[in-house]
């Protein structure tokens, strides 16, 4: 990997750590409940949704101390997504982010409402935020309510459920994929842009690098679950054919993934530049969500 991504990678993963860790030093909340949403938040993942966020905000502006309670609600409501993701009235799983998954841990109700928890007191971190100015707070959580709810992240999961155990077109599954990963991914560009007020014409670009950009990152997702390997992934292989899931390895074969893949990279790269943000991070990182091994 490019070592200057690298060292933005650790650099910024410590800094969230840093961040949500005071948010919850002084929450207090049912001991219980408080474990299980630091159990799936302490177990990892690669962080990528806040760290696109500060690079899209660092595309335009300096300091990234104004987007760390966006970053830090972004993480927690991917974190509750995947927890609810996992149970067993959904994909089923065990293992997540190299741990046993939230309900194995605990039990199904904790895990339940461990997503609630951390869904709800995300919103409160940004309203609280004494950085942010109250315009600032109605158009980010304006925007994370439409990317995270019914017309986004939640919407699109109810598609791929659905969508199971059917033959879906091309077209559908990039709805599918836009909506229950693209959209939360579009929240980290547009809110580091917004907070480092980037024009609206950069904006406008920057929304459909990031409809790319989300396709990317979970076409690249679908052919892990294939040809990955579980313990880079820490989550295991092969649920999706187990849940006869509509995917593009499925629809299109490995090599037509990998294919339509690349159409995607095209097309988040002309966005990127007319975004004028070709020079920056967020290219390696497009590049890097297409290539990942984990
Ligand atoms: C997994 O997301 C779920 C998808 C949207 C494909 P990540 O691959 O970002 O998971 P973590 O955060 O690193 O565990
Ligand atoms: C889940 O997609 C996307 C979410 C909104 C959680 P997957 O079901 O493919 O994610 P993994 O493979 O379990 O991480
Ligand atoms: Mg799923
Ligand atoms: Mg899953
Ligand atoms: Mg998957």
């Amino acid at each position: 990997m490019h070592k200057r991504l690298q060292a933005y990678l650790e650099y910024y993963r410590q800094e969230l750590q840093k961040a949500y860790a005071a948010y919850f030093d002084k929450l207090q909340i049912p001991s219980n409940l408080k474990e299980s949403m630091l159990y799936s938040l302490d177990a990892g993942g690669k962080r990528l949704r806040p760290i696109l966020l500060f690079a899209s905000y660092e595309v335009y502006g300096q300091d990234v101390q104004k987007t760390m309670s966006s970053a830090v609600a972004l993480e927690m409501i991917h974190t509750y997504s995947l927890i609810h993701d996992d149970l067993p009235a959904m994909d089923d799983d065990n293992y997540r982010r190299g741990m046993l998954t939230n309900h194995k841990q605990f039990d199904e109700a904790t895990a339940i409402l461990a997503g609630d928890a951390l869904l709800t007191y995300s919103f409160e971190l940004i309203l609280n935020d004494p950085l942010l100015s109250s315009e600032e707070k109605v158009i980010l959580t304006k925007e994370l309510a439409a990317c995270s709810g019914p017309k986004g992240m939640v919407g699109g999961q109810i598609l791929d459920m659905e969508a199971e155990k059917q033959s879906v077109s091309l077209e559908a599954m990039e709805e599918i994929h836009a909506l229950k990963t693209g959209e939360l991914i579009r929240f980290a560009i547009f809110a580091g842009a917004f907070l480092a007020n980037a024009s609206d014409d950069q904006l406008h670009y920057l929304e459909k690098y990031a409809y790319y950009l989300g396709l990317i990152f979970q076409v690249q997702d679908d052919i892990l679950d294939v040809s990955g390997e579980e313990e880079k992934l820490g989550k295991p292989v092969g649920s999706d054919e187990q849940n006869e899931k509509s995917t593009y390895p499925k629809l299109l074969g490995l090599d037509g993934a990998i294919k339509q893949k690349e159409i995607y990279v095209q097309k988040a790269y002309e966005n990127l530049k007319l975004a004028d943000a070709e020079d920056s991070l967020l290219k390696a990182l497009t590049d890097y969500f297409s290539e990942r091994d984990h």
